[in-house]
């Protein structure tokens, strides 16, 4: 038995795993998992896996999800390759609080993204949003009116922008709209999870007049201070995180950027 040494984020928004992923052990992952489940978002800092061995390391938690909107590397079929020049102008991919793909019937349950240039630090950090401590905070009131609602997600949300520039050069020719009703309301190990997608939620079913009042209510209170963390990237390090409990973001900067993304089905 070899115990991993981890370190959640002070306000409890993810958690810093210190293990060299080259030589992780059967027990470990079951440990990783659990600490998975536990804060939604794992960070993985001085990893230095090739494509294969990342991709050997996602496959302990399920296989992977292809995604409709991009092509995948060329020689590795699990992995897409994020990238943004410093040339490139308009917004970051995928800036703007979401959680991925989940206009899809049955969106990828994890996803995992490893720095492979990145821009110095500070810059390019991606921000994570936990989604189990927003329910918590939650008005009772708010809670009860959105138990067994179901938000109308589709792949043209106010996130379909920051993809355009992706699909330009890599992208699949499926630019048609995808849509699914998802509970707004999800459980992971008997917590419950606000799912959100302000990226991707243009409705929710069933509701008339209040639907876009509560939309806005959700998405600003799912991105509070006290529910957030920016991650700041190094070449090599791996983020890991779940898409029914947390919310992630791009955020904007300048420079060359390139991230390879795994999702998990
Ligand atoms: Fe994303």
């Amino acid at each position: 038995m070899s115990k991993l040494t981890f370190e959640p984020t002070s306000n409890k928004v993810g958690c810093y795993i210190y293990t060299d992923l080259k030589v992780v052990k059967k027990d470990q992952i079951n440990e990783i998992k659990n600490l998975l489940n536990k804060y939604g978002v794992l960070f993985f800092k001085n990893q230095s896996l090739n494509p294969e061995e990342y991709v050997n390391f996602s496959s302990n938690f399920g296989s992977s999800a292809e995604y409709p909107m991009l092509k995948p590397h060329k020689d590795f079929k699990d992995i897409y390759v994020i990238e943004r020049k410093k040339t490139d102008t308009g917004k970051s991919f995928g800036e703007g609080p979401h959680t991925d793909s989940s206009y899809l019937k049955n969106p990828p349950r994890y996803t995992f993204l490893q720095a492979i240039d990145v821009p110095k630090v500070g810059e390019g950090n991606t921000l994570f949003y936990n989604q189990f401590l927003a329910y918590e905070a939650l008005p009772k009131d708010i809670k009860e009116k959105i138990e067994n609602l179901k938000g109308i997600f589709s792949s043209q949300g106010k996130i379909a922008k920051t993809r355009e520039l992706r699909m330009a050069d890599h992208g699949t020719s499926g630019t048609r709209e995808i849509k699914s009703e998802h509970k707004l309301v999800q459980s992971i190990d008997g917590r419950k999870t606000i799912y959100c997608s302000p990226g991707h939620v243009i409705g929710i079913a069933n509701l008339n007049s209040e639907q876009e009042e509560l939309i806005n209510f959700l998405s600003s209170h799912q991105i509070k201070k006290n529910f957030s963390y920016s991650f700041g990237w190094k070449k090599g390090d791996i983020a890991l995180w779940s898409n029914r409990s947390m919310l992630h973001a791009a955020t904007a900067f300048n420079g060359n950027r390139k991230m390879f993304r795994i999702t998990i089905q």
